[in-house]
């Protein structure tokens, strides 16, 4: 298994494939976008199946593939496909922009991936357009509509609040998750992305946020486990210490979830900036070129490429993987009122 030196098990990898993407979302990149890196610099598929299958040895199950925007990488299903063969995945799952979705959920689906995460900032798609500067609403839309049709479950929608963009919204969207069957996720908006578009008037808290809900719907607590019995947290304790427990988890991040009465879909809150759950976190995270990142805020990296292209072996590559679970901080410093922007860029880094 592995544990960092905080007692929290690492179960759950997310791979980036790429830093390109077909958008230039406002909070994301500048208007130009950013340079790519060259494609011989990003890990090829065999790679990185080789880098999950040492992270299967060494018991994490859980894997999400992200970008950039994962969809645009030549042969992706091809990945997924040897991703979802390898003995012990037992989640696989990918982010998207959703723009390419209508084009792949089947075969990504009959590939093996089980579920999506879709980015979707508005409803409107005139302010769709702006937010993703140029982004065609409808086509997500039709995304959607594939990954519902085909079974990828649950297809879960990320929407970054940002007050003066889209937080007119928020009951658009709860709306929404009451007649589809979506987990709508509001994120608090993080001061991510270079020269970023983050200023402390644009954040709100998902206090905030929950309130606006609230004056119009009532909220279900949901079990944020799915099956039964105390569950850690009940307990008190922190679920890390649970790998049993964890197993049972609704998902594999810092969402809570919310039902409005008669919903056929879910409302779920991301605080990252508010409620820090650092002391649940479960990750690593794969750069595409192929470096390990212990934390999202944190700027260390560690370079597997090295190892995968100079005939490292096996033990190398664990043993990097294991460096990098004990390099993980205890928690970040992130908050509404601080000054310091995060460095490194969330495109390349897969959010
Ligand atoms: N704050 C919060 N979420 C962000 N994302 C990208 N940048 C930020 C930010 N600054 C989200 C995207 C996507 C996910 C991968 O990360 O909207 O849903
Ligand atoms: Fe692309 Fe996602 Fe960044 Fe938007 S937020 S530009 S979809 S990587």
């Amino acid at each position: 298994m592995l544990i960092d030196p905080y007692s929290r098990v690492i179960d759950y990898l997310r791979i980036s494939i790429t830093d390109r993407c077909n958008l230039r979302c406002i909070y994301c990149m500048p208007p130009e976008g950013l340079e790519p890196k060259g494609r011989e610099e990003m890990l090829r598929y065999e790679e990185i199946e080789r880098v999950a299958r040492e992270f299967i040895q060494l018991g994490v199950t859980r894997f999400r593939i992200t970008g950039g925007e994962p969809l645009i990488r030549k042969g992706i299903t091809e990945l997924i496909r040897g991703l979802a063969g390898l003995d012990g995945v037992e989640d696989l799952s990918l982010t998207t922009n959703g723009l390419l979705l209508d084009r792949y959920a089947l075969e990504l689906k009959q590939a093996g991936l089980r579920r999506v995460n879709i980015s979707l900032d508005s409803l409107d798609s005139e302010r769709y357009h702006y937010i993703t500067r140029g982004g065609d609403f409808h086509q997500v839309l039709r995304g959607i509509r594939s990954a519902l049709e085909v079974g990828l479950n649950p297809v879960k929608l990320n929407v970054v609040v940002i007050r003066g963009v889209n937080d007119d919204e928020v009951l658009d969207f709860v709306e929404l998750a009451r007649t589809l069957p979506v987990w709508v996720r509001f994120i608090e908006f993080m001061p991510m992305g270079g020269e970023s578009f983050w200023t402390p008037e644009k954040f709100i808290p998902s206090e905030e946020v929950k309130e606006r809900v609230l004056e119009r719907y009532s909220l279900e607590a949901l079990p944020q486990w799915s099956s039964g019995g105390p569950s850690a947290l009940e307990q008190g304790l922190s679920p890390a210490f649970h790998p049993e427990t964890r197993s049972a988890m609704v998902g594999n991040g810092p969402a809570i979830y919310w039902r409005t009465p008669g919903a056929v879909g879910r409302v779920g809150f991301i605080s990252s900036m508010t409620q820090h759950s650092c002391h649940r976190c479960n990750r690593l995270r794969l750069t595409a070129e192929g470096r390990l990142r212990s934390c999202l805020l944190a700027d260390e990296e560690i370079d597997l490429r090295p190892s995968l292209r100079e005939g490292g072996t096996k033990e190398a590559l664990k043993r990097l993987i294991e460096r990098a679970a004990r390099s993980k901080p205890p928690g970040h410093q992130l908050s509404p009122a601080g000054r310091s922007h995060a460095r490194g860029q969330m495109s390349a880094i897969g959010g």
